[in-house]
């Protein structure tokens, strides 16, 4: 197993407060989450941003559409966010806000730091720009005249824009890509991205002229504000302190892992780190780019009217539930389906009836056979042994962003405790006179109760109430019969 590192800055997007949250934003959050707990509990120091992403021009969109002027739209949908992660249990270390003054302060210094390296221009720029995507589109990325992704005919626009010389980094970043073959991972998406680097990448306009919306391109007199990816990406580093409190932001930068979905690599792997190379900054250790959710098959989208919203998820079925079910069900890094029938078969399955009813089972017997009680374990050598691969695999898999293996080798341990359970028949020992079936009976149901043990400490970072219910059941000092964890559902 890799030592654990002393401390880990780990990011998520920040998300555009112009709708409500789905579950796909809950997914890259939840893993970060997931994360966080784990390498908090084995003694790393963790930093865990998330936050809103609000000088877009869709937000302004969603303002108007509100009828709010826009500060005030995006001071509500912001506090709804920040909300529902905390009703969600995600326990990140700081959200960041991309009108607050420290932000602007960030992306200012940034500002002059990368024109001080002579990558900033002015020029004219033609193009189409989808405020969808917050993205200028070329002619060969739109379906019949419209953006595919959103639907919508981009707007032409023809300004005086300032620019960021990215082309200038095209070697330096293809170098980066060679020597850290693991820095965009999944392999696939690193491979789409080099490619990207290596025949398209040309240079990005970074302002808007017409908007009134933004962080003021310094110097501009207002009359410019700064392109909604390049000020947004810089809340990395803002919400360290960059700009506002030197030492932090170098104690936390470079980041360790930055999670993203697939939909937005090119501005993580190409634009940010080369907006680092000239800032003079360290590029992030890893960037991870996790697949999408389907809803029942179909894109999940606002015009279909089936966009899953987590927290009537976790609502109806629990904070954990939602969490396991994320991760369980498509391994991170590919796309998949998310489905309530699915989610209800899962629960049944493999929470009520694996875990739910593993630590029902072994809690009653002690209560019953052991008056609530176990003895130590009688063999050590066998105790420590238990579940040792399944622990290293556990490890590799955390490790690795592999959470639905992670959850494998948990449920692994599940299974061979009921299928011990099913050949030993502790009812049967219990009601032998003989001493050596009362002795199998005590080592057999103290086992149980440190693989139990064990479980809840596996648990903790992905199902934390559940992994809390199992070590409190188990750790009492006369345990007895639990309730249900998972009840029954409801038709
Ligand atoms: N504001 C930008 C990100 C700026 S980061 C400096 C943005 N915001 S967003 O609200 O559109 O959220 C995009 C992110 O949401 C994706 O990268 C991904 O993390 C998540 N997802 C959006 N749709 C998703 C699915 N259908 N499935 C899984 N995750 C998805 O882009």
């Amino acid at each position: 197993m890799k030592p654990f590192p002393e401390q880990m800055y780990i990011t998520t997007p920040i998300y555009y407060v112009n709708g409500a949250p789905h579950i796909g934003h809950a997914y890259t959050t939840i893993a970060a989450d997931v994360l966080k707990r784990y390498y908090s509990n084995q003694g790393t120091e963790v930093f865990l941003q998330i936050g809103v992403d609000e000088n877009a021009q869709k937000n302004v969109e969603a303002a108007e559409k509100a009828e709010l002027p826009v500060q005030e739209y995006v001071d509500t949908i912001a506090g709804e966010w920040r909300q529902m992660w905390g009703d969600l249990g995600i326990e990140y270390t700081d959200f960041i806000r991309t009108t607050e003054d420290r932000h602007t302060a960030a992306v200012n210094k940034f500002w002059a730091a990368v024109e001080a390296k002579g990558d900033i221009y002015k020029g004219e720029y033609v193009g189409l720009y989808c405020v969808g995507c917050e993205e200028y589109k070329t002619e060969l990325q739109l379906t019949d005249g419209k953006c595919p992704d959103h639907d919508r005919v981009p707007e032409e626009l023809r300004e005086e824009n300032y620019f960021f010389r990215l082309s200038n980094y095209r070697d330096a970043l293809l170098e980066h890509f060679d020597a850290h073959p693991d820095f965009v991972q999944p392999r696939s998406r690193r491979n789409e991205i080099r490619n990207y680097i290596a025949d398209h990448m040309a240079d990005v306009s970074i302002s808007r002229e017409s908007l009134e919306w933004g962080i003021p391109v310094p110097g501009s007199d207002g009359k410019d504000v700064i392109y909604v990816w390049f000020d947004a990406l810089i809340n990395y580093l803002s919400v360290i302190g960059y700009g506002t409190d030197d030492a932090m932001a170098e104690k936390w930068w470079p980041a360790q892992l930055q999670l993203v979905g697939k939909d937005i690599i090119k501005f993580h792997c190409a634009l940010w780190p080369a907006m680092l190379m000239s800032a003079g900054l360290p590029v992030p250790e890893k960037v991870f780019a996790h697949g999408h959710f389907t809803v029942d098959g179909q894109k999940m989208s606002k015009s279909l009217g089936n966009v899953v919203n987590p927290r009537e998820v976790s609502e109806r079925y629990g904070n954990d539930v939602l969490r396991y079910y994320l991760l369980r069900e498509i391994s991170f890094g590919n796309d998949g389906d998310y489905s309530d029938e699915r989610l209800r078969q899962r629960y049944t399955d493999e929470m009520a009836n694996g875990i739910g009813n593993v630590l029902s089972r072994v809690t009653n017997m002690v209560e019953r056979y052991m008056d609530g009680t176990v003895e130590p374990v009688l063999d050590p050598a066998a105790g420590e042994n238990y579940g040792k691969a399944e622990m290293a695999a556990y490890h590799e898999a955390m490790q690795s962003l592999a959470f639905h293996k992670a959850l494998d080798a948990i449920w692994k341990l599940i299974a061979d405790v009921n299928e011990h359970i099913e050949q030993t028949k502790p009812w049967t020992l219990a009601k032998s006179e003989e001493e050596a079936d009362q002795e199998r009976l005590r080592v057999s149901l103290a086992h149980y109760v440190v693989v139990l043990k064990q479980i809840g400490e596996m648990l903790t970072p992905i199902m934390p109430h559940t992994a809390a219910a199992v070590t409190e059941a188990i750790t009492a000092d006369k345990i007895e019969k639990v309730q249900p964890l998972f009840p029954r559902l409801e038709e």
